[in-house]
């Protein structure tokens, strides 16, 4: 099907005589035979965005139809790898064209001459339908992936290969219709891949950080907001979250504003280690990079590029962690496309599909059964950080994000210029997985660990409330049981949530370090509240305990033996408040 070029307007690209055109349909554009996708279709006029520079398009040049959708391609290899938003592998561009984005080059995303051994787990005669295991293929030192029988094919099958080195192209096994099966399949982008069922987000997606865990906690499976403003910490959360959370596999989407931001990931996401394996993170890890020299449209793309790896590795059975750093990027890359396009605005001009595209994007999270034999269970989790402009919560993408995720973890300039890191604000971040979550913090950490979150969030929010009237009124308009509210306020926010993401010991606290570390913050509080009720303990005794300062050194003490650590503790405070 062959089109001319209308109109040309930066990314966008409208051609006419593109009858027979699918929507999302791959094109290639003009002489150069630029990567595009119909986005939006009107008779025989398609609406293109283009994933590469557009300069030197004329207009009347031919605009052709693959007939295809914006696939990627999936098997061994993909970890380790930096693609950009359409899945272009960085270095093969680098080593093609000697440039980061050269244009209308074809490079396969995958490596096609690379030989991997694989080991048959299938036999000839044997019925395969999607989902069920091929055989398996040492990806790296310690990941195996799992070469999966591609969605929507069934059969019985003919003939398999030996074990042995092959490539993702080479046939390793063949149906009796004749359907050849490689390590490799392709799968489009905008369309999620299946499983047999979604289950209920009721196991924990642990991330070693004591203000998520405790009080925001996020499902397995389930979907996290990080909003905040320039420079409080969305980029250190995600990538401590990279590094310490009880995910598998990782999928890390840069979307970068300036270029520097994108070049640090670049730097600094090779250089990092996987704190259980001592090995680099990389070798669970797939990054996919928008620089801001990069089109805007591959921008637009990189989520869904993303996500698609991300349910790929989620059907082997893993637990997989998506990163998206900033969907703010993405939205204006929307943007950007839609105001070409001459669409009509909807607020602050972000198109009027925005929250239902936020959602599709989010709603692909989840933990399921995988189709196939052996009911694997394998999960997504999605965290996105947001960045407003300003820091104004207000707006759009914030708004509409807010709306669809199920935990939001809202960073705070006046915190982060404290250094009270992670600089989450304790009054405006929720969990709406709370709740479901409790039954497994009873059964895997400890049967009052809901009460022991409770009472922190209720202390802090007391706090708060006292602080405001200290403001009004100043400190000795309080009385000492007020005052004891204010000191385990302080105590809780600077030696239970602090914690700083680059340090040794307190990167990562467990759960159970963590919960031990609260319930000996609150056993101190209430000794001391009830030697207040008593009258037989002034604040200022209270605030020249030992104790007091033995709980801003929780953190440094290692996980393995904390809990002998604070059984002393709480016999400590037996001792001092016997008879008081
Ligand atoms: N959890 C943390 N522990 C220690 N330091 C932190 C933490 N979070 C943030 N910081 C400090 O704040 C700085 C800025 O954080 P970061 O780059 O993550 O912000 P950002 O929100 O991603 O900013 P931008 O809007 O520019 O992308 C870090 O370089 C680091 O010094
Ligand atoms: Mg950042």
């Amino acid at each position: 099907m062959q089109g001319l070029i209308q109109k040309i307007s930066g990314p966008a690209v409208i051609a006419k005589g593109m009858m027979g055109a699918r929507m999302y349909d791959i094109v290639k554009v003009g002489k150069l035979g630029l990567v595009g996708e119909i986005i939006r279709l009107d008779g025989d006029t398609a609406f293109i965005q283009v994933y590469e520079d557009t300069s030197g398009l004329f207009v009347g040049e031919p605009v052709a139809t693959t007939g295809e959708p914006l696939k990627v391609e999936l098997g061994p290899g993909l970890l380790e790898s930096i693609f950009d938003g359409i899945q272009r592998p960085l270095d093969a561009i680098k080593k093609a064209k000697g440039d980061f984005i050269a244009r209308g080059v074809e490079v396969p995303s995958l490596d096609r001459e690379k030989k991997w051994k694989f080991t048959p787990a299938v036999k000839a005669g044997g019925e395969v339908a999607g989902g069920d295991l091929l055989g398996e293929v040492p990806e790296n030192a310690w990941f195996v992936h799992k070469v999966l029988v591609p969605p929507k094919v069934k059969g019985k099958i003919k003939s398999v290969v030996k074990e042995g080195e092959y490539t993702v192209l080479d046939p390793v096994a063949v149906l009796e219709d004749g359907t050849k099966l490689t390590m490799m399949h392709s799968w489009p982008v905008r369309e999620p891949r299946p499983f047999q069922r979604k289950m209920d987000p009721n196991e924990m997606f642990i991330t070693g950080q004591r203000i998520l865990d405790t009080l925001f906690p996020v499902a397995m499976g389930g979907t996290a907001a990080i909003p905040g403003p320039f420079g409080s910490g969305k980029t250190v959360v995600q990538q401590t979250l990279a590094k310490h959370a009880n995910a598998e596999v990782i999928v890390y989407v840069g979307c970068g504003e300036r270029g520097n931001e994108m070049t640090e990931v670049l730097t600094e996401f090779p250089e990092l280690l996987d704190p259980r394996t001592k090995r680099p993170l990389m070798e669970r890890t797939v990054l996919i990079a928008n620089t801001s020299n990069m089109p805007v449209a591959a921008r637009e793309a990189s989520i869904y590029t993303g996500i698609t790896l991300a349910e790929y590795f989620r059907d082997m059975g893993f637990s997989v962690a998506m990163m998206a750093d900033s969907t703010s990027r993405w939205a204006e890359a929307l943007r950007e496309i839609s105001s070409r396009l001459e669409e009509m605005p909807g607020e602050e001009g972000y198109p009027t599909y925005l929250s239902s595209k936020l959602a599709a994007f989010y709603e692909r999270a989840g933990r399921t059964v995988c189709l196939g034999a052996g009911d694997r269970v394998g999960s997504v989790t999605i965290v996105g950080a947001v960045s407003p402009p300003g820091g104004d919560f207000s707006e759009p993408v914030t708004q509409s994000t807010l709306r669809i995720v199920g935990t939001f973890w809202a960073l705070d300039a006046a915190l982060a210029q404290r250094r009270h890191f992670p600089a989450i604000n304790w009054n405006r971040s929720y969990s709406l997985y709370a709740d479901m979550l409790s039954g497994w913090f009873r059964d895997h950490v400890s049967p009052d660990y809901a009460e022991a979150r409770r009472r922190a969030s209720e202390l802090l929010q007391k706090e708060a409330a006292l602080q405001e009237v200290v403001q009004l009124v100043g400190p000795d308009a309080l009385q000492d049981n007020e005052r004891m509210v204010i000191e385990v306020g302080k105590m809780l926010r600077e030696d239970y949530l602090q914690q700083h993401a680059f340090s040794e010991v307190d990167g990562h606290c467990s759960l159970e370090k963590g919960y031990w570390m609260l319930r000996g913050i609150l056993a101190l509080f209430d000794h001391c509240h009830a030697a207040i009720e008593r009258g037989t303990m002034h604040i200022n005794d209270i605030l020249n305990l030992p104790q007091l300062e033995q709980c801003a050194r929780f953190k440094e003490v290692p996980q393995a033996g904390f809990k002998a650590h604070i059984e002393e503790f709480m016999r400590s405070l037996e001792t001092t408040f016997a008879g008081k």
